[in-house]
């Protein structure tokens, strides 16, 4: 299959400034489960204790937040363990989640609305370096949530992560089946995201209802093979 065919669903598909966004759920028909030849096999209950069993269990999405700001080791923790370096097998860099044939195509944006020594901003974390470097300063947060379909959180967050794939880093190795692993690679971020929030006291919340142009404008991008993938909200959780 031509690769541009997927360029034309992710046109198709996207949530554009000005285009319906919400359209009537469709009545489909849901495929039945499968159907089992004999008695089921009840699997054994067990405690949740301190392991990341106790992690996942907690693992909630999160939509307001404390006036309060994260510090710098949190995020640091956040970069590292959604994209940093975890190995080398020869020249070969090795990270903190798994991607289809570690092509690692996604880039990981970082609006500070608050967080300890850091000026508000937008920045950009460098995996290789474990850096952030400012691209915009000022205070973002309204201008996000906008671009968010006015989801409140992104400005009263900490700081929020946005994802954009660089399409071309899979699909020049995959073609056009390599747009099923970015997604996936994508998800894989943000889960790992949430529990790496749940660990650090945090609470955080994914979202993929943006306006594809406005995000896409918001962080700068030009290129073609850049598409704004997976957003994910951090801050302290209020009750
Ligand atoms: C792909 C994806 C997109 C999501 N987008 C949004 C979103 O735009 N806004 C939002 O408030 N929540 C969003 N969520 C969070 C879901 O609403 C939430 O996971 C769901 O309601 C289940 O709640 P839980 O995460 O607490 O178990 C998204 C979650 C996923 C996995």
């Amino acid at each position: 299959m031509d690769k541009n065919i997927c360029m034309d669903f992710i046109k198709e598909t996207s949530y554009l400034s000005g285009k319906e966004i919400d359209p009537p759920e469709l009545a489909e028909e849901f495929p039945p489960l499968p159907d089992i030849i004999s008695e089921p096999v009840i699997l054994p209950g067990f405690d949740h204790d301190d392991s990341l069993l106790g992690v996942i269990s907690q693992r909630r999405s999160k939509r307001n937040f404390e006036d309060k700001s994260i510090t710098l080791v949190q995020l640091s923790k956040l970069c590292w363990g959604t994209q940093g370096e975890t190995g080398r097998i020869g020249q070969t860099v090795l990270r903190a989640v798994a991607s289809a044939g570690n092509r690692h195509p996604l880039n990981t944006y970082i609006l500070v609305n608050r967080i300890e020594e850091l000026l508000p901003g937008l920045y950009f974390y460098d995996s290789c370096k474990n850096s952030i470097g400012p691209l915009r300063l000022g205070k973002l947060g309204d201008e996000l949530a906008e671009a968010c379909l006015g989801q409140k959180m992104v400005e009263t967050c900490s700081a929020v992560f946005i994802w954009t794939a660089a399409t071309a880093r899979t699909t020049s190795r995959y073609r056009a089946r390599g747009y099923r692993y970015i997604f996936l690679d994508a998800g894989h971020i943000g889960a790992q995201m949430q529990l790496l929030c749940v660990d650090l006291g945090l609470g955080s919340c994914n979202i993929a209802a943006f306006l594809d142009d406005k995000v896409g404008e918001f962080l700068g991008i030009k290129h073609k093979n850049e598409i704004p993938v997976y957003i994910t909200v951090v801050g302290w959780p209020k009750n």
